[in-house]
């Protein structure tokens, strides 16, 4: 079975997190942000596209809450205070900056996908079963740990590239403080899917039922199970240059999955649906290249 990490996670650990992260990164306001652009023609050419990408992203985070509400109707205190208090307040200001950023840059606003899927409802309405219940909950915290953890690499990549334009501005006062914030959601997500699997929360008909839910439905971040989005995400990762190596990167994005389902698979090292998507996402990307439309 799955090996149980060296450090036990107590849910008062987990509390402790949410609330320095609450105290150390209150939202970025609007106003810090200096807007100067040196070349905004070259940032849209190079990264216009990765920048609609991530704003649409980050104002998904009202859709995602309002998944959550409906998979995890048991939430407990530190996650309600998690996802009120601290993650969506951050998420909703790095979309209306990124966003604010796109339109000044001569873009469109981003349009992001608010409505609920179908499959969630069904899921929502069964996740009043504490079985399915607490399957729905370490789905949410390991979707939430890959998620965060493309965030943190997409940011570190997009800093980098930002910085070599010489665009100071966008690089210190979005790029940075967007950046600061991710690797806090990505630990809460990491941490309290650990400690559901050291607790032992999950019968092994659940963890079954887990490993076979996340073949069927692992989607990379913001692709919402769509082409067309599968395909922009194939170019966010040209363009960051993540598509290099896409095994080294299906590893740093299923690491926590990877340890906590699938640890007694010898020789698999990561799982191999994330590999599959991040395929998928590139090969659209590279398709819709040869049709002549870069971006649609
Ligand atoms: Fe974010
Ligand atoms: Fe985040």
């Amino acid at each position: 079975m799955a090996i149980v990490p060296r450090q036990h996670i107590t849910q008062q650990k987990i509390a402790e997190h949410v609330q320095r992260l609450g105290e150390l990164y209150p939202p970025i306001r609007l106003d810090s942000v200096d807007r100067t652009i040196k070349r905004p023609w070259l940032v849209a050419k190079k990264f216009g596209h990765v920048i609609d990408y991530l704003a649409r992203v980050e104002l998904e985070v009202d859709r995602n809450v309002l998944e959550l509400l409906v998979l995890l109707p048991d939430a407990d205190d530190t996650n309600k205070t998690f996802y009120g208090d601290v993650w969506q307040p951050q998420e909703i200001q790095h979309g209306l900056i990124l966003d604010r950023l796109q339109q000044d840059l001569g873009r469109t606003a981003a349009e992001p996908e608010l409505e609920l899927s179908f499959g969630i409802k069904i899921l929502g309405a069964l996740a009043h079963l504490k079985p399915i219940q607490e399957i729905a909950k370490l789905m949410y915290f390991l979707t939430g740990a890959s998620t965060e953890r493309q965030a943190v690499l997409a940011y570190n990549k997009i800093n980098r590239g930002m910085q070599e334009l010489g665009e100071t501005a966008i690089s210190e006062t979005i790029i940075t403080p967007i950046k600061q914030q991710e690797p806090g959601h990505f630990a809460f997500y990491q941490m309290s899917a650990t400690a559901m699997i050291q607790d032992k929360v999950l019968r092994p008909w659940q963890l079954f039922l887990t490993r076979v839910m996340r073949e069927k439905s692992y989607h990379l971040v913001g692709t919402n199970h769509m082409r067309r989005y599968k395909a922009d995400m194939g170019g966010v990762m040209a363009t960051l240059g993540l598509d290099d190596d896409l095994e080294g990167y299906a590893r740093e994005v299923g690491r926590v999955e990877h340890r906590l389902l699938w640890a007694h698979k010898q020789g698999m090292e990561f799982p191999p649906y994330i590999l599959k998507a991040l395929k998928e996402s590139v090969e659209l990307y590279r398709e819709r290249l040869e049709r002549g439309l870069k971006f649609a």
